[in-house]
Formats: C-alpha cells, structure tokens, sequence
C-alpha cells in the first residue's frame, strides 16, 4: 500500500553546498510484497525494501539505502544515504540514521535516538572526503534505548542494550548493557 501522498524514487537534489556529491543514473525503488509507504513519506530512488515493512507517516529513506524484511521505519524517521538495514529491525519514531549505518537483524531502536558519523564539524574549513566517514555497526537482537546518540564508528554486539539517553562514544560488547554519558558498562552486583 503506497500512500498517494508519498513520493517513491525521489532523485537526490544537488547543491554546489554540499560536501558529498551524489550525482549519477539512479535504479528505480525496488519494494517486495506487502510493503506499505505512509502518508508523506519519501522513498529516494535506488531503495531496496523487503517484503511485509511499513515505512512510516513522514519518514525519509535516502538513496541507496536497503530494509529487509518485515521491518518497521516509524514515523519522521530520517534513514539517511546508503544504510543498511537487516529483517524484523523496528526502528521507532524520529529516529535519525546516519549514512551508511548498518544495523542487524532482530534489533529494537528506541524514538527519536541518533547518530553521528562524522567527528569532524568545522563547517568553515571543511572538505568532505569518503574516508572520514565512519557509521555506527549496529549488531543483531539489539535494543537502544529511546534519546541514546551512538557517535562515529562505534560498534554495538549482538545482543548489548543501550540504557535510554545513553551517549555511546566506544564499543559495547555483545550481551552487554552501558548508560550514562558517556556510556559506561553497567555493573552487576
Ligand atoms: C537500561 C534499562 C534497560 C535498565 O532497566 P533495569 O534493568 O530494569 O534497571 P533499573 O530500572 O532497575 O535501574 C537500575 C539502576 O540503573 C539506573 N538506570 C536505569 N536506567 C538508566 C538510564 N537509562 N540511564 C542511567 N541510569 C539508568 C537506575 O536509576 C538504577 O540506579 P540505582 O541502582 O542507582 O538506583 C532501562 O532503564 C532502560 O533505559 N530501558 C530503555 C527504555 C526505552 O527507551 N524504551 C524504548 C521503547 S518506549
């Protein structure tokens, strides 16, 4: 079910302001079975999107990116360039993913956590180059907790927990679960 309001295989703008230049021939949206596009979401061109997901009122899917199956992208969500996005993934309102994240299978993201993947933010000197970009790795059967911020390059395991409102600065091993700011291994007593 696609939304008439939603706008599938939305062609990259470009701007002389931009860092990241996007520009070449874009595949059209590839979407399985059953997959649902709610009211004023927009689906760039070159998306990928598995059989039985719902993308959500208003969520942005940029170019290239790939959703499994049976995933759901809530509302407002920004999926961001080039993500990668495993099956049964719920991905809850607000959400901002960073370019080329990759998350897996089975992984519960709390609303409105976000991500960086990019440490360098000087806007006046800077020049954008492939090779700064460093996305969170985001493992299978995760849970992030809601308003946690994942930063650069950090790697989640399988199965870790990230408390809500945590800032990830390092990686967290699997099963493991951090909180605070910055996040710290919780300890059991
Ligand atoms: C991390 C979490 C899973 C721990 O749950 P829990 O095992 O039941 O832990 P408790 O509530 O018993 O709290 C244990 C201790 O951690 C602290 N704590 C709990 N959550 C915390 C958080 N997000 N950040 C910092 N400290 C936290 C508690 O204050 C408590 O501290 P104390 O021992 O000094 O009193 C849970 O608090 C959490 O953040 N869940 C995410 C919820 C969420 O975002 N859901 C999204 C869907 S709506």
């Amino acid at each position: 079910m696609i939304h008439s309001t939603a706008i599938l295989d939305y062609q990259p703008e470009q701007s002389a302001a931009f860092g990241r230049k996007t520009h070449r021939a874009w595949l059209p949206v590839r979407l399985g079975g059953n997959v649902s596009v709610g009211p004023f979401a927009v689906v760039f061109a070159g998306v990928t999107i598995g059989d039985d997901t719902l993308v959500g009122i208003h969520a942005i899917v940029r170019e290239d990116v790939v959703i499994g199956k049976s995933c759901i992208i809530g509302a407002n969500c920004y999926i961001s360039y080039g993500v990668t996005i495993g099956d049964n993934v719920r991905i809850n309102e607000g959400v901002n993913v960073t370019g080329n994240t990759v998350i897996g299978s089975g992984t519960f993201i709390g609303p409105h956590v976000s991500m960086a993947n990019d440490r360098h933010i000087d806007v006046v000197n800077y020049v954008y180059r492939h090779t700064m970009i460093k996305p969170p790795v985001i493992g299978r059967n995760v849970v992030i907790g809601t308003g946690a911020i994942l930063l650069p390059g950090v790697k989640i395991g399988d199965g870790a927990v990230i408390a809500a409102g945590a800032i990830v600065t390092k990686d967290v091993p699997g099963g493991m679960t951090v909180m605070g700011i910055p996040a710290r291994l919780r300890v059991q007593l």
